[in-house]
């Protein structure tokens, strides 16, 4: 019984590895800045000639040393990995100018572009060392004299970092929290080193008393003779550009096709394509022994009953077309009571 308990007990040690001969799991060395490859942590034990592997933990990169360590009966032996932040080195060389280091350019540095006397800085006035080596875009030196778009100052909205562009280039004006944009976000530096449109404001909220750059003013209240501008524009003092506004036909009048709404571009509003049509009455009805005169038949006109001879108007004589149709009712003409005095 004693002999098999022996034997079962050396046969588990032995599954296990818990022999005399096995290593721990392998050190950690986070102060070296390594780390122990992926593929051996967790692992409990390791047997006398395993071999551990380390690399240089992330942003590190090796000097020296071997990368692994050996299990000799029970023991590892020491790390000799040695390994020092990366550098991304120097940036490639600034006509004109010259790139300023202050100590090794490790991850996460940055290198500032100096220009020569007579050149300005064009772009970020730096580059970052990230882990993909240098990035951004590139700081370039431009000569003094030429053409360029000096960064507006657009109170309440995020400064850019760039100070000085080139004709052509865009800038995207991007408010502060809580301030609206009132005019075109994105400008573009033009040929004659003004921004094109005019930068946007950031209002706390939009200032009806002044209006921007590429607003219109109020469109006119009549268009074509007859379309109306809604009444609900008529408190507003400027319109965006972009913004829409849209016309009725008066009383009277019916819309004849064309759109009806003006958009404002660039401060000018676009024609109003919608006619308005005068309202048809159409006949104002028969009379027995009478007849209509009309002015017209569409809204505003009248129809005047005129009753043959030998007839009165009984009634309204005359009908005005309205925008419901004709007023009033067709009055009657009726034969004339005999005057004695009339074929005196
Ligand atoms: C590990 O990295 C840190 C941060 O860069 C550094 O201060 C430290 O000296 C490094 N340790 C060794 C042993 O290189
Ligand atoms: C880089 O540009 C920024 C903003 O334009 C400026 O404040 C800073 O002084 C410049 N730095 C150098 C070293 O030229
Ligand atoms: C600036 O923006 C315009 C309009 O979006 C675009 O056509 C042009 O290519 C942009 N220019 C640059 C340099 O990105
Ligand atoms: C609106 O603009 C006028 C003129 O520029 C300025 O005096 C006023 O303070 C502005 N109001 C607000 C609320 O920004």
């Amino acid at each position: 019984m004693r002999t098999f308990w022996t034997l079962l007990l050396t046969f588990v040690s032995l599954r296990s590895g818990e022999g005399l001969q096995s290593c721990p799991a392998p050190p950690q060395y986070q102060h070296l800045n390594v780390t122990l490859d992926e593929m051996f942590r967790g692992r409990q034990w390791f047997r006398s000639g395993d071999k551990v592997s380390y690399d240089c933990a992330q942003d590190f990169t090796p000097i020296d040393g071997s990368h692994y360590v050996l299990c000799t009966d029970g023991l590892w032996n020491k790390l000799s990995l040695r390994c020092r932040k990366k550098s991304c080195g120097r940036v490639s060389d600034l006509p004109n100018g010259e790139f300023r280091y202050e100590g090794e350019p490790f991850i996460g540095a940055k290198v500032y572009a100096v220009c020569d006397k007579g050149y300005k800085c064009k772009g970020l006035n730096y580059t970052i060392c990230q882990r993909s080596g240098w990035t951004g875009k590139f700081p370039s030196c431009v000569a003094e004299g030429e053409t360029t778009c000096s960064t507006p100052t657009v109170a309440n909205s995020v400064q850019p970092e760039v100070s000085v562009h080139q004709p052509g280039d865009n800038l995207t004006v991007t408010c502060d929290q809580g301030f609206q944009l009132v005019g075109e976000q994105l400008i573009t530096c033009g040929a004659d080193g003004q921004w094109e449109p005019l930068p946007p404001q950031c209002l706390l909220t939009p200032n009806v008393t002044t209006a921007p750059p590429g607003s219109c003013g109020m469109p006119s209240k009549f268009y074509n003779g007859n379309a109306e501008l809604d009444e609900k524009y008529i408190t507003k003092t400027f319109f965006s550009s972009g913004d829409k506004v849209y016309y009725t036909c008066p009383v009277g009048y019916k819309p004849a096709g064309g759109s009806i709404s003006r958009r404002c571009e660039d401060g000018e509003w676009s024609p109003l394509k919608m006619t308005c049509e005068r309202r048809l009455c159409g006949s104002a009805g028969q009379i027995l022994n009478g007849q209509f005169m009309y002015s017209g038949v569409q809204f505003g006109d009248t129809a005047t009953a005129v009753c043959d001879e030998g007839y009165i108007l009984v009634g309204k004589a005359t009908r005005r077309c309205r925008s419901e149709g004709w007023d009033g009712r067709v009055p009657e003409c009726e034969g004339m009571v005999s005057n004695p005095s009339a074929y005196d």
